[in-house]
């Protein structure tokens, strides 16, 4: 479905990825690591159009993307999630739910299905954004992408910060989307979090891919866990 090749990205001067080459196929969740400034979200910027790349090529679905603005390549099908969540401070729940939803396009994901999905989020319906706890405000960003009824979930380190119970119920929302068939690619810190959830995984290191493997790879490597994660 998204699939980068030889990307480089820049912030003015600074060469910060170095040709980035990674794919997401259907259904399928890729886990992106690496320490604090490997260029992880960079890399979901670079995806998303927020930022152009210099060189390579950013595919969904075979198109070619780099050039579209986030908002087209939203609807064409990808949620994204950004890593300081992004939710609406003064709306609540509810109207951060519904302010960017579609309206009659017959998407699967409604307002009932959000609420089974994260009950915590009906409770709390008629709170303001900024009421909210760390753990709620990125269950409401993940739920805020969801109804727009993407194919592909762009999720830049949804664990970071939370206590080990929220995180539990966010990794066990994110396997329902995952049996569901949403393909996602998850910015991740926390090995657990990855290997629990991830069918394949890339580990960039200032901005180079230095490892692509699967759960098993990843988990028995122990140089590239004490190398290039924080182990
Ligand atoms: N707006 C910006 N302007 C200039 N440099 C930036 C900008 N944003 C990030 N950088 C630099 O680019 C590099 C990659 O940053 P990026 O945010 O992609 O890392 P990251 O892997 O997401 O880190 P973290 O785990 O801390 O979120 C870092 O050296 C960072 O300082
Ligand atoms: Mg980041």
């Amino acid at each position: 479905m998204l699939e980068l090749n030889g990307v480089h990205a820049y912030y003015g001067d600074s060469h910060v990825l170095r040709g980035v080459s990674l794919s997401v196929g259907e259904g399928e969740v890729v886990c992106l690591l690496g320490r604090n400034g490997a260029g992880k979200t960079t890399t979901v910027l670079t995806a998303m159009g927020y930022l152009k790349p210099r060189a390579g090529r950013v595919a969904y679905r075979a198109q070619d993307i780099a050039l579209l603005r986030p908002f087209e390549i939203a609807r064409l099908g990808v949620g994204y999630v950004p890593q300081e969540r992004g939710i609406f401070p003064s709306l609540t729940v509810l109207e951060n739910l519904t302010v960017f939803a579609r309206h009659g396009d017959g998407g699967q994901w409604t307002l009932p299905r959000i609420h089974a999905l994260f009950p915590v989020l009906e409770a709390r319906g008629g709170n303001l954004g900024f009421q909210l706890s760390g753990g709620e405000q990125q269950m409401l960003s993940i739920a805020r992408a969801l109804m727009l009824n993407p194919s592909l979930l762009l999720l830049d380190e949804p664990s970071e910060g939370l206590a080990p119970l929220i995180l539990e119920q966010i990794v066990t929302a994110l396997r329902t989307l995952k049996r569901e068939g949403l393909a996602i690619l998850l910015v991740e810190q926390n090995l657990r979090t990855a290997l629990a959830l991830g069918d394949r995984h890339h580990v960039l290191n200032k901005g180079e891919i230095c490892f692509t493997g699967s759960s098993a790879e990843l988990g028995g490597n122990e140089a590239v866990l004490r190398n290039y994660l924080s182990v």
